[in-house]
């Protein structure tokens, strides 16, 4: 997802919300500022001496504050051995404010995660901390797709638009773990799609880098990525896990860079499943599944480069508003609209190139400005959203990107170190020493291994 693209005077461009830029903010088609989650999270462990019972007790906190609790878990802590840690979502009811301070004297760890209680300075945003917790962002969508703008082609089709609502409803009701819904695309649907596959195949061999072209073969063999084809989301998918343990989820409209970037610290993208009007194969208004399968989806299956977007995605996690415009942007300037240098060549690596015929000539032609890729820069360019850029951001390498990404992320200001867990799919929010000291001598027992192996090649 992220990326639309509109044409105007026989030239495709890349644009976001055409209506409302003001509203757009970061990484474009995607909106920001009216985030719909209203609940707090509280993550807490009792005093060592005093787990039996504990629970109870602080729910009776809540009770007689008047908070209202939508979600209760209790799990073994990982900062304090023998202990357990409480995780509690509330409502936005009663006096919340109140129960957090006695809470906080009645417990020996205590952590706030919330979009919506600002008047308390310790508090972190929201942030998924479970893969599964990842369904609630269908139900935080800023627009839903079958809503389209005035000016869109299919504003008046109303056979479109019905269409719209279908996809749009098979990614709102979709939860974790179920199967991708298969859709049959109707002819007119293929068609759309072969246009402009057959386009852009031509534009790959000579444009996009080594990467996209060594990973679309692959993609034409098992995920039936053909001319004649619009090919399934959980074919891909499940092509994606095999290759970099990435996954796809059907997304009913515009999320939040926060929570789209979210997904990503998971490894998982959401992926639009409609297809563009067919009155203009070569535009749309906004990302549809043929900027997401030929854009998208080829580097996702590139380790390097999906560990890179990964580190976006962790470096989101509970970082302040700003923090997450600097990282949308740097998504933008990367997975968007990157290009990158190979044996001495300029090659195209953002979706958004790789899924626009006219922007893709453009971004090679040697007309553009292009600058290194260095995230404390990179973050803070301004750029059009109704034209093509006028600057490209050139990566050495995704691994080169990838390590200054993560240099970067040690400058947003977070209280705490954050790391996936792909055992459990759920990220490891790292602020205890006990803690950091477990998870390095798991590092280190992991460097045994590879030395032992080294010393036997
Ligand atoms: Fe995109």
């Amino acid at each position: 997802m992220m990326g639309l693209h509109m044409e105007n005077d026989g030239i495709e461009m890349f644009s976001n919300h055409i209506n409302d830029p003001t509203l757009m903010k970061g990484g474009n088609y995607i909106k920001e500022g009216c985030d719909s989650a209203k609940s707090t999270c509280l993550i807490f462990s009792p005093h060592t001496k005093d787990e039996v019972g504990a629970l109870e007790r602080y729910l009776k906190i809540f009770s007689e504050n008047g908070v209202n609790l939508i979600y209760i878990e209790s799990r073994p802590s990982s900062r304090y051995p023998s202990q357990y840690e409480f995780m509690v979502e509330c409502a936005p009811t009663g006096d919340l404010g109140n129960a957090i301070l006695a809470l906080k004297e009645q417990t020996e760890y205590f952590s706030v995660i919330s979009r919506n209680y600002k008047d308390n300075s310790e508090t972190v945003p929201w942030f998924p901390r479970r893969i599964r917790d990842l369904d609630r962002f269908a139900n935080q969508i800023l627009s839903y797709g079958s809503e389209l703008d005035a000016d869109h082609p299919g504003f008046t089709d109303e056979k479109y638009r019905q269409r719209r609502k279908y996809f749009a409803d098979i990614a709102y009701n979709y939860k974790h773990g179920q199967p991708l819904p298969h859709v049959d695309y109707t002819p007119e649907e293929i068609n759309t799609w072969g246009i402009v596959f057959r386009k852009l195949t031509e534009l790959y061999p000579t444009h996009a880098c080594k990467e996209h072209n060594h990973v679309f073969p692959l993609l034409m063999e098992n995920c039936g990525f053909r001319e004649d084809n619009i090919p399934q989301l959980e074919d891909i998918s499940n092509f994606l896990k095999d290759c970099t343990g990435f996954t796809l989820r059907p997304v009913a409209g515009l999320l939040s860079s926060r929570d789209f970037l979210a997904g990503l610290a998971f490894r998982v993208f959401h992926s639009t499943q409609y297809i563009r009007h067919p009155s203009r194969p070569l535009y749309t208004p906004e990302p549809d599944i043929c900027h997401e399968l030929l854009g998208h989806v080829p580097l996702f299956a590139d380790p390097e480069f999906a560990q890179f977007s990964q580190e976006i995605g962790l470096a989101s996690l509970g970082a302040p508003d700003d923090f997450i415009e600097k990282l949308a942007t740097c998504f933008w300037f990367t997975v968007e609209f990157g290009l990158c240098s190979q044996d001495g060549n300029l090659k195209a690596y953002g979706a958004g190139l790789l899924s626009s015929y006219g922007e893709l000539q453009y971004a090679l032609s040697g007309e553009p400005e292009l600058r290194p890729f260095d995230p404390s820069k990179t973050a803070l360019q301004k750029y059009p959203i109704t034209t093509y850029q006028p600057i490209y951001y050139v990566a050495e390498s995704f691994n080169d990107a990838k390590d200054r990404m993560i240099k970067y992320a040690q400058t947003i200001p977070r209280g705490f170190g954050v790391r996936y867990n792909a055992y459990t799919q759920s990220i490891d929010v790292l602020d205890s020493k006990e803690q950091v000291l477990s998870l390095v001598r798991n590092v280190n027992q992991e460097v045994e291994i590879l030395m032992d192996a080294l010393r036997k090649l």
